[in-house]
C-alpha cells in the first residue's frame, strides 16, 4: 500500500512535518524532513526510549538546521541518515522510512 502524504513542495528545506496513521497496534509515526534538498523520512521514535522527537509539533530541526533533535534527552541525529551523534544513544540510528515522489506528491511506500 502507497500512502500519500502531502505536496512535496510542502516540505521547504531545513523544515520537517510528522504524520500519524493508523490506531492501536497498526499506528504509526513518521516524519518528513528536507535537508541539502534532499526529502527522507524516519520513523518518529527515538533509539534511547522509543518516545517521539519532537514536543512541540514539526519542532524537530536544532535552531541552526544542522541536527534533528530528541526534545526528551537532547540526542542529536544527522538529517543525511539519521545517525545519532551525541546524546544517550549516540552510535545508533533513526530507522528510515521508504518515500518517494509521485505526481508532485510525496507518497510512503509499504504503509501496512
Ligand atoms: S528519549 Fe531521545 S534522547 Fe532520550
Amino acid at each position: 500500500m502507497h500512502e500519500p502524504l502531502c505536496c512535496v513542495d510542502a516540505i521547504a528545506e531545513g523544515t520537517a512535518r510528522g504524520f500519524i496513521f493508523g490506531t492501536g497496534s497498526r499506528r504509526r509515526t513518521i516524519f518528513v524532513l528536507r535537508h541539502g534538498g534532499i526529502v527522507r523520512a524516519y520513523h518518529n521514535a527515538c533509539p534511547h526510549q522509543g518516545t517521539p522527537l519532537e514536543l512541540v509539533p514539526d519542532a524537530f530541526f536544532d535552531e541552526q538546521c544542522r541536527f534533528l533533535v530528541c526534545r526528551t534527552h537532547g540526542a542529536r541525529f544527522r538529517p543525511a541518515d539519521g545517525f545519532c551523534v551525541d546524546g544517550p544513544c549516540a552510535g545508533r540510528s533513526l530507522t528510515p522510512v521508504p518515500v518517494h515522489v509521485e505526481a508532485e506528491m510525496l507518497v510512503l511506500d509499504d504503509a501496512d
